[in-house]
């Protein structure tokens, strides 16, 4: 049982399902006569339990974490037991090997190392392009995009994002990119861009013959809201993509599109994502904003999963916003395209108010300019929309961040609410101490 955690869930889940046994962990206050309490209720039940093992908790230092393993053909009195210890015991149960009912919560990493799992399930690998792709025909271009996709597939969390010596060629078109682009930030893009971006030019070499290096972005944003920046090599699920907002993290790609197009990329590339989202990140209300859109995607079904990348696809990639009495952009497919950066604020595409009923089931094209687009009222309004959105995604537990131990707690027993209820009422005491000395 040592290791990281995700050895030791892989391992149990193997070797336990081999065997046709079911595996839970539990954490239980260090009390005598608490493990007693647990094991009576599956005596009461007549349920022979095959393996018994502890540890102490690494999360919570009075808690110890107990591994059983029971015969699979319990499995119908399973749902039961699980109730009565997190209601009338106040455990914590993680359920490792039941076979997945069609309704099961999905997967979700719960700690910010697990991200690394996404390295190896990726959709489509950077390196392979379409036969519509500008580079496709171009064997220098397709090896300098293995190399990228390299890069990304052996990083892993923790360590610092490999440098890049660009040439000049890739350093010419983000040249041209960047220079066009800049020309239309100051009439068309969002307040929080245009305040952040001269910081970028200033602490991360955004400049116009310097591509800026992840590494660099990633610590700078890391001191304004946190967000940390993680190389991907390829296309992720949306599923997998949403989940890394929960930890504060964004997968950016690292290669830039073909020098024959530098207007025009069929893809995510690192204009898109330096120019277009890096500066929004940078901003604490948008940073709360996309987390919460990651949160709620932790353990949703599919048809929300779906709906949430719809709104994550009308907001962080093409969202406009109010300004007053203009409107502004602020999505990231909008502040690196120079030619639709002008046509959404042009009379051309209809004009809708974020309504995350409508705006979830709104169909898009990904090819060409969006004939629709939604405005938010602020990045604080429309999280609150999205956390009331998330409050109807049938899951049977909340989620929070927990950012010192960069872990996801799932709220779903009375131990772990008074842990919140705790830490709430020490920065309740912080924040009415605070007031009083500013009366
Ligand atoms: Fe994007």
């Amino acid at each position: 049982m040592n290791g990281d955690s995700f050895q030791e869930t892989m391992y149990i889940e193997e070797n336990t399902y081999k065997n046709d046994m079911i595996s839970l962990i539990f954490s239980l206050k260090e009390k005598v006569g608490a493990l007693a309490k647990v094991l009576r209720i599956f005596e009461e039940k007549s349920i022979n339990l095959i393996h018994i093992e502890s540890r102490p908790s690494r999360v919570n230092k009075d808690e110890y974490e107990f591994f059983i393993n029971l015969d699979r053909r319990n499995t119908p009195l399973l749902t039961d037991i699980i109730k009565t210890l997190r209601n009338e015991i106040g455990v914590t149960v993680h359920e490792l090997s039941r076979k997945k009912k069609k309704d099961a919560v999905p997967w979700f990493p719960r700690t910010i190392q697990e991200l690394d799992r996404f390295a190896n399930q990726i959709l489509t690998y950077g390196a392979e392009l379409d036969a519509d792709h500008p580079g496709f025909k171009d064997p220098v271009y397709r090896a300098r995009r293995k190399e990228f996709a390299d890069i990304a597939y052996n990083y892993r969390h923790g360590q610092p994002i490999p440098k890049v010596t660009y040439t000049e060629e890739e350093k010419k078109t983000w040249g041209t990119v960047f220079r066009e682009l800049k020309t239309l930030y100051p009439t068309h893009a969002c307040y929080e861009h245009n305040h952040v971006f001269p910081l970028l030019e200033k602490y991360c070499g955004y400049q116009e013959d310097n591509i800026p290096q992840l590494e660099d972005v990633s610590k700078f944003l890391q001191t304004c809201t946190g967000f940390r920046l993680r190389p991907v090599a390829g296309l992720l699920s949306s599923r997998d993509f949403l989940a890394g907002l929960a930890f504060r993290v964004f997968h950016s790609t690292q290669y830039i599109r073909h020098g024959s197009k530098p207007m025009y990329t069929p893809e995510p590339d690192v204009c898109h994502e330096l120019l277009g989202h890096v500066p929004l990140f940078a901003d604490i209300s948008f940073a709360q904003f996309s987390q919460e859109i990651g949160l709620a995607s932790l353990g949703a079904p599919d048809e929300y999963i779906e709906k949430l990348a719809t709104v994550y696809w009308f907001t962080v990639e093409f969202g406009l916003c109010k300004e007053g009495d203009a409107i502004k952009a602020y999505g990231a497919g909008l502040l690196s395209s120079f030619g639709e950066l002008q046509y959404c604020l042009s009379d051309k595409p209809e004009i809708q108010s974020l309504n995350l009923e409508k705006t979830a089931v709104q169909k898009y094209p990904v090819t060409e300019f969006q004939p629709v687009y939604y405005v938010a009222e602020s990045f604080k309004n429309a999280k609150e929309k999205v956390r009331r959105f998330a409050s109807t995604i049938p899951r049977p537990f909340s989620v929070r961040y927990n950012p010192y131990t960069q872990r996801i707690e799932v709220l779903d027993n009375a131990n772990q609410l008074k842990n919140l209820a705790e830490s709430i009422s020490s920065e309740m005491g912080t924040l009415c101490s605070a007031l009083k000395k500013i009366e």
